[in-house]
């Protein structure tokens, strides 16, 4: 059975694009695969986290991940920093890799902006840590959104030169298994960025804990543009935000683009927002309160975490002391 790693970090409430990006396609791979899943604290400390609010977001995730269907006696779920393996290959990964390869990364371009000199060193290295999170488990696939494909390649980049440079066979090659559908959600207030938990408008994305009103609202005064929807998907390319909630709808309903709109294409936006808030209010609110009620039990998400650090830490460890062998480290 095929090892998969992935993480996401505990900023913010888990969205949407979250759930149809990553989290739903986490719970379908537990069927076949040996999954390994984390919350990526210290990555999310590269830009600055409240401590109180970064413990209670860590909590939240977990209740998301849980109520979504993450089974954690089965698989493992914990939060990095919890397994010092993370730390110490990350920091032998920012010695394999290189400058050149770290400049040409677009979310830490798209993150730093015009602003590059003033963010943490901690934001640039970013890439390097996620490659250890993976290959600290010799993990061979890694079910992520569109938008961590670059990242990807880096990790298999360095895994590559570690291999070279100690002229050793140790680490695999890692597959990213990006969903075909809804691979990028996008905001509904913007159909040109990315619906994102850091994105300051909560207008502007559906939040996993939202209620059933809060969804049909969010999904009313969602933008659109004053024309019908149209009846050939073609027509989309050009409108962004009807693109995107077309998109929505489909992969909710298990339909193409196509589909949508033979049902809904000549309509209006009023009945078609509301049949996709019904879809949406349909997957999301059976998480949403089962979310609001693990929430209630801090203390059992704790022993939660904690009992997938250790069993986490039981297959890191050896891995992550052999390479600091190879390179040479007395031991
Ligand atoms: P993050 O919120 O950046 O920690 O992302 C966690 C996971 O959700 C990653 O696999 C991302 O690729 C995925 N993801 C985040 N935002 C979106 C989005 N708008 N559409 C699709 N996937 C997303
Ligand atoms: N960088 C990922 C994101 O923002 C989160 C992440 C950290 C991750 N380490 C990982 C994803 C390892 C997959 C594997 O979405």
């Amino acid at each position: 059975m095929q090892r998969i790693f992935s993480g996401i970090q505990p900023t913010g409430i888990p969205q949407l694009g979250n759930y149809l990006g990553a989290i739903r396609n986490w719970v379908a791979l537990q069927r076949d695969h040996e999954c390994i899943f984390c919350l990526v604290d210290m990555h999310a400390i590269t830009v600055w986290q409240d401590p109180a609010a970064l413990r209670q977001q860590t909590l939240a995730q977990t209740a998301v991940l849980l109520a979504s269907g993450i089974d954690p006696q089965a698989h493992i779920l914990f939060n990095q920093s919890a397994v010092s393996a993370h730390a110490r290959l990350g920091w032998i990964f920012n010695c394999v890799s290189r400058l050149g390869w770290l400049n040409r990364m677009t979310q830490f371009k798209d993150k730093a902006g015009k602003d590059r000199e003033n963010h943490s060193a901690g934001l640039y290295v970013y890439p390097n840590l996620m490659a250890a999170d993976i290959l600290a488990y010799k993990a061979t696939r890694v079910p992520v959104g569109d938008d961590q494909r670059q990242h990807l390649e880096l990790a298999n980049d360095i895994a590559q030169k570690f291999n070279h440079d100690y002229g050793v066979d140790f680490f695999p090659a890692i597959e990213a298994l990006i969903p075909p559908g809804a691979a990028r959600v996008m905001s509904l207030r913007d159909g040109t960025k990315k619906m994102s938990k850091s994105d300051p408008s909560a207008q502007s994305r559906i939040e996993m804990t939202d209620d059933a009103d809060t969804i049909a609202l969010k999904i009313r005064r969602a933008k659109t543009d004053p024309e019908p929807l149209p009846t050939d998907p073609a027509e989309l390319t050009a409108r962004p935000e009807a693109r995107n909630l077309v998109e929505i709808y489909a992969v909710l309903a298990n339909m193409t683009a196509a589909d949508v709109l033979a049902r809904h294409g000549g309509e209006g936006f009023g009945p078609f927002k509301s049949a996709l808030a019904d879809v949406l209010i349909a997957t999301v609110g059976p998480i949403a309160s089962e979310t609001r009620r693990l929430l209630d039990d801090p203390e059992h998400l704790q022993t939660v975490l904690r009992g997938g650090a250790a069993r986490a830490q039981a297959i890191a460890e050896p891995v992550v002391s052999e390479v600091e062998r190879l390179v040479g480290f007395l031991k």
